[in-house]
C-alpha cells in the first residue's frame, strides 16, 4: 500500500510518519512525503533513509506534481497547511493559498487517480469559541481568524468532494498539540526555549484562555484510527487531553524550569482572539476505539526534556524566525 502524506516534514505529520515507519507489520505502508519545506518545515524531523519512506519537495499547489504522486498512491493524508494563527492575523493569502486552494488541488488529483481514501487533518478551531460545553461533529462552524477560516474552507471542500464526487474523504478536527519537534514560534516550545535561554516569555492579555492540550502522539494515533476505520465522508472530532488556561499553562512552564512569574511579560491579546476550544470526542471513542493515553504531567516533562536535550534542532529555527522579523 502506498500512502501519500502531505506537510510532513512539520510537527505532527512527521510523528505520524515516524510511527507507521516503526511499525513492522507485513502490511505496513509505503510512505511518500510532500513537503515544501517552508519556515515549518525541516528535514530533520524526518528519517530519511527508511527504506519504506520517499521525500519530495514540492507545493501542493503544484497540479502536475500533485496528480504524479497522487497516481503512484493509494491512499492520502493530508497535514500539509500554513498553520500559525499569528501568521494568519499578519497576512492571510498564504493561508488561503495553501489551505484551500492546495487542499482543493489535492482533492482534485484523489478524485482523478481513484484513491481509495483521503484524511483531511483539520482543527478544533473551526467551531470558534466556545463558552461551555464542547462540539459535537454537528456543530456550526464559526472560525474566527483567518487560519481557522481557511481550514474550514478546506473542510467543507473535502466533505463536498465527498457528497458530490463520492470520494472517501474523511476529516478530523483535534485540539492543541504538544509534543517534540513543534516549531519553537508555537507556544508551548516559545515558552520553554525562552526559559531555557534565561529570556521572558510574552503572555497574551490576562492569559485566561483556555486550550485542550493533547500530546502529539495522541493526535497521531485518531488520524489513523480515522485511516484504517472510520467511514467515508465522516467528521471525527480528537480531543480529551487537558484544559488549561495559558495563565495555568505557563505556571506549569515556569515551574518545570525552575523560573519565576518574573520572567512573564504580559503583552496586548491576540486580535480576535478565542477564549475557549473545546471538541467532544465521544464519536472517535466509541465508534474507533480512540482514547488519549498520555497523561499531561508526563507529556510535559518529556516534551521540556526533549527541547532541553536537542538545541541542535530549535536554535537554527529560532534564528531563522529572528532573521525574518529583523
Ligand atoms: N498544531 C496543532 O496544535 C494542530 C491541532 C489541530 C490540527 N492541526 C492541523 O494539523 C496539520 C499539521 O499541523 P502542524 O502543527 O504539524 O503544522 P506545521 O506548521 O508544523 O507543519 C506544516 C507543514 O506543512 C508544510 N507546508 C506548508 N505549506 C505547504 C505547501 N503549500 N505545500 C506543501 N507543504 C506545505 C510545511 O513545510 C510544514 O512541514 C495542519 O493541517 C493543522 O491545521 C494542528
Amino acid at each position: 500500500m502506498n500512502l501519500l502524506v502531505t506537510g510532513a516534514a512539520g510537527f505532527i505529520g512527521s510523528r505520524y510518519v515516524a510511527a507507521l515507519l516503526a511499525s513492522d507489520a507485513r502490511d505496513a505502508p509505503r510512505i511518500t512525503v510532500l513537503d515544501k519545506l517552508t519556515y515549518a518545515g525541516t528535514l530533520d524531523n524526518l528519517q530519511l533513509d527508511h527504506p519504506r519512506l520517499k521525500f519530495v519537495q514540492g507545493d501542493i499547489r503544484d497540479a502536475d506534481l500533485v496528480g504524479k504522486l497522487t497516481a503512484e498512491a493509494d491512499q492520502v493524508v493530508h497535514f500539509a497547511a500554513e498553520s500559525h494563527v499569528d501568521r494568519s492575523i499578519l497576512t492571510a493569502s498564504d493561508f488561503v493559498l495553501t489551505n484551500v486552494v492546495g487542499t482543493q488541488v489535492l482533492l482534485d488529483a484523489a478524485l482523478r487517480h481513484g484513491v481509495s481514501t483521503f484524511v483531511h487533518v483539520s482543527t478544533d478551531e473551526v467551531y470558534g469559541s466556545i463558552e461551555s460545553g464542547s462540539a459535537t461533529e454537528e456543530y456550526p462552524l464559526d472560525p474566527s481568524s483567518p487560519y481557522s477560516a481557511s481550514k474550514a474552507s478546506s473542510d467543507l471542500l473535502a466533505l463536498a468532494y465527498h457528497r458530490t464526487h463520492g470520494l472517501d474523504v474523511r476529516v478530523t478536527r483535534c485540539s492543541n498539540n504538544y509534543g517534540p519537534h513543534q516549531f519553537p514560534e508555537k507556544v508551548i516550545p516559545l515558552f520553554v526555549t525562552n526559559l531555557l535561554d534565561g529570556k521572558k516569555v510574552p503572555l497574551y492579555g490576562e492569559g485566561l484562555n483556555v486550550r485542550d492540550w493533547l500530546y502529539v502522539d495522541d493526535h497521531c494515533a485518531g488520524v489513523e484510527l480515522v485511516r484504517t476505520k472510520g467511514r467515508p465522508g465522516e467528521v471525527y472530532n480528537i480531543g480529551g487531553g487537558t484544559e488549561l488556561t495559558n495563565k495555568e499553562l505557563t505556571g506549569l512552564l515556569l515551574e518545570a524550569c525552575g523560573a519565576g512569574w518574573d520572567r512573564v511579560e504580559y503583552v496586548e491579546d491576540r486580535k480576535g482572539h478565542d477564549l475557549r476550544y473545546s471538541v467532544d470526542w465521544t464519536k472517535a471513542r466509541d465508534e474507533l476505539g480512540y482514547r488519549p493515553r498520555h497523561d499531561f504531567t508526563t507529556g510535559l516533562a518529556e516534551t521540556i526534556a526533549w527541547y532541553r536535550d536537542n538545541r541542535a534542532w530549535w536554535e537554527p529555527l529560532k534564528r531563522r524566525v529572528a532573521e525574518e522579523r529583523a
